[in-house]
């Protein structure tokens, strides 16, 4: 589904991805894991054509979409949850889930995916007429990423859903990840809580200083001597 080939990007001179290489295959789960500043928000920026790579290409159903603009790319079906759970403060609820949908085509079945995300995240049903601005932190991540689901994306983006939460709420978005993975949508995480991701993932990729230093099956990978000694401290 998405090949992303030998990308290299600079901040002015200085090197933050270095020929960074992965797939991601159609229905997978598949999680970048790497610390602070290991160039995991560059990643999906450049994917967004937010920030632009000197070199490498990215293929979406085997067509290249690297010279596309934000906007032709996310109409290609590709949503992009960024960091730091980005809502609008003052619209509704319901109204924040609405603007992720207009993207689409099919704007007439766009009420029925609302009422799938209120299922998903019943706090969004209850709350739906209040502001953005009365949420918790941890609501903030569900409406951010509902309304990333909204557009109906074919490839679902997030970048450190869990970022700010406590461990049980970080849990939860993670696992709900998972709840939306086996309802179809394919999901590409970049996270810090290593652990965690790479328990309920497919394919791990593991990012270090701008450069994929490893990557395998989310089991396997926990269970190597790089990953333990790393980011476990075992
Ligand atoms: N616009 C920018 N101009 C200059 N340097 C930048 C810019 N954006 C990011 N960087 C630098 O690029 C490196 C990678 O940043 P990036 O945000 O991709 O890391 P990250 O893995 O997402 O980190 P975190 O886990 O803290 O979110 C960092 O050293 C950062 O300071
Ligand atoms: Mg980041």
């Amino acid at each position: 589904m998405l090949k992303v080939n030998d990308i290299s990007v600079r901040y002015d001179l200085i090197s933050v991805l270095d020929n960074v290489s992965f797939l991601v295959e159609e229905g997978q789960f598949v999680a970048i894991v790497g610390a602070n500043s290991a160039g995991k928000t560059t990643i999906l920026k450049t994917l967004s054509a937010l920030v632009s790579a000197f070199q490498g290409t990215i293929e979406f159903f085997n067509e290249r979409i690297d010279h596309l603009p934000p906007y032709e790319i996310a109409a290609k079906g590709i949503s992009h949850v960024p960091e730091g759970r980005r809502i609008f403060d003052k619209l509704t609820i319901k109204e924040n889930l609405l603007v992720g949908a207009h993207v689409r085509d099919d704007q007439q079945d766009v009420l029925e995916t609302l009422e799938e995300m209120y299922a998903l995240f019943p706090i969004l049903k209850q709350r739906q007429t209040q502001k953005g601005e009365t949420l918790s932190g941890g609501e903030r991540q569900q409406l951010a990423i509902a309304r990333g689901l909204m557009a109906k994306p074919r490839l679902l983006m997030l970048d450190e859903p869990s970022l700010g939460l406590s461990p049980i709420l970080s849990n939860k978005v993670i696992h709900t990840c998972e709840e939306i993975r086996r309802k179809g949508t394919t999901i590409l995480i970049v996270e810090q809580k290593v652990t965690e991701v790479l328990k309920l993932v497919d394919r791990g990729y593991v990012l270090q200083r701008g450069q994929i230093i490893m990557e395998g099956k989310g089991e396997e990978l926990l269970e190597s001597d790089l990953i333990r000694k790393a980011y476990l401290g075992l």
